[in-house]
């Protein structure tokens, strides 16, 4: 039994429950944004927010941190122009994260402050990042 296999499996689970996220929370705000502050959808939105970012979003990038650490060390000892290219845009995901979780506290609040047009364009921030950081670890370019 290969215990880097298994990894590699965790990691893309990971990765796969951190995007869907990463691409559905913005989408959120668009529409949270629409609505209006102090409606009933308003606060179906708070709920929904929340839940995504902390039982899904937030675990999944902790275990695909840990899990594509172990194989950046275990398989290629952290060398490769590929995968410091890949662990940069990792980190640029990753502070990308931490805007949308400090948004879904400003939501929560109703304090937002942005229009749905600054989360329709937010949206392709991760989608952006999620082809540079595929083709980086499949194609390892460079
Ligand atoms: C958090 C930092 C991360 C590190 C250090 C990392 C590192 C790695 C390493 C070393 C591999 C094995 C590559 C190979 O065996 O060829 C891998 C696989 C993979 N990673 Fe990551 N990764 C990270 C995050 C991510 C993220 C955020 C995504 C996508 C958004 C991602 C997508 C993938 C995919 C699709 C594979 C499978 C590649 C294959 O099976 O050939 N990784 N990662």
């Amino acid at each position: 039994m290969d215990f880097d296999l298994w990894i590699q499996a965790l990691h893309v689970l990971a990765i796969i429950s951190w995007m869907a996220g990463m691409l559905y929370l913005p989408r959120l705000f668009v529409y949270h944004t629409e609505a209006g502050a102090g409606t009933p959808q308003a606060e179906t939105f708070k709920v929904m927010e929340r839940r995504l970012l902390k039982a899904i979003m937030t675990p999944a990038m902790i275990v695909s941190w840990i899990a594509g650490l172990w194989l950046a060390y275990s398989s290629f000892g952290f060398q490769g122009g590929w995968l410091h290219g890949k662990i940069l845009a990792v980190v640029l995901l990753s502070g990308f994260h931490g805007y949308l979780a400090a948004s879904v506290k400003k939501f929560a609040a109703d304090a937002n402050t942005r229009t749905s047009r600054h989360w329709r364009i937010m949206n392709e921030v991760p989608t952006v990042l999620l082809v540079i950081i595929v083709v980086l670890v499949i194609v390892k370019p460079f």
